[in-house]
């Protein structure tokens, strides 16, 4: 299949390779996504390596396991995971930009390479990994189904599939509605979703964990960082694209406020021996 296109997928590909984000990392750290906070004054680099931590855990990475990440960011996770597990991973992004900066955070001789590959349209060959990993950022795909065929067709027979993400709690209502279209134009799933969808692929579900109770700190913890580097994130990147950024992720607070979106993450089987 082609990489599938569209002018919400081109959008997420600006922003990713935009010098805001370059200069987002001051906020975030490594890892893009939020933590869970365990005091107030927990730095992000800290707290958004507690989710990757439990999600290697749910995974049951072992040492010498080949790792697909999708979606990869700046390869935070990645380096995590092979720093902590031992594991081998190809991490992937359709954000040039990102998987520059990926390799230039990476030292020589990590058992990771970076990819271009948009998750629709996974270039590996079939049963070519043990652990397929995604963190918050299927909310982006076009495509979910497309998504989850492409995990289970690049796993080998039993191999495991990992997946955090932002997902939908209740049906948005008056303003929230045109919130949460701005924040993820494909739709959010519910964690239901995930799991029909997931078993609709193939799998065998292992383990959904809720953490709800952890995303509303984590979105108020960026928004804190971003406020406290203003000056310098305006140095960076300008402050038409910092007011840009400040108003989206006001957006992020008002649906997790609101009680709309939360988090979560399965764990799935392929069928099948090793
Ligand atoms: C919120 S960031 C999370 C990055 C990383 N998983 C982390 O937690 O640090 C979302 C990522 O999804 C990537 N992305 C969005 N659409 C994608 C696609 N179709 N294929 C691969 N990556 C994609 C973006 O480029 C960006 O790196």
């Amino acid at each position: 299949m082609a990489a599938i296109a569209g002018d919400f997928q081109d959008h997420i590909v600006r922003r990713y390779d935009a010098p805001m984000y370059r200069a987002m990392l001051e906020v975030y750290g490594d890892q893009i996504h939020p933590g869970f906070v365990r005091a107030p004054d927990d730095d992000l680099l800290t707290a958004s390596s507690r989710p990757t931590a439990r999600l290697a855990e749910l995974a049951e990475l072992r040492p010498g396991r080949h790792v697909l990440e999708t979606a990869c960011g700046v390869g935070g996770t990645a380096r995590f995971l092979a720093d902590h597990h031992g594991v081998r991973v190809v991490a992937t992004n359709i954000s040039r930009e990102q998987l520059a900066i990926a390799a230039e955070r990476t030292r020589p001789g990590a058992a990771i390479s970076f990819e271009f590959a948009d998750y629709h349209a996974l270039p590996f060959a079939d049963a070519s990994f043990d652990v397929y990993l995604c963190q918050d950022s299927l909310l982006y795909a076009v495509d979910r189904p497309q998504v989850l065929a492409e995990a289970f067709r690049v796993l080998v027979p039993g191999g495991t599939l990992a997946v955090s993400d932002i997902l939908a709690i209740e049906a948005p209502a008056g303003e929230l509605v045109d919130v949460l279209g701005a924040l993820s134009a494909p739709g959010f799933w519910s964690a239901a979703d995930y799991r029909a969808g997931l078993a609709r692929a193939g799998f065998v579900e292992l383990r959904t964990e809720d953490w709800n109770a952890e995303v509303l700190a984590g979105y108020r913890r960026i928004d804190a960082e971003i406020a406290a580097r203003r000056d310098r994130l305006v140095a960076l990147a300008g402050a038409a694209e910092v007011d840009a950024t400040i108003a989206r992720y006001a957006l992020w607070l008002r649906a997790v406020a609101g009680g709309c979106l939360g988090w979560g993450a399965f764990v799935a089987r392929k069928p099948g021996a090793k």
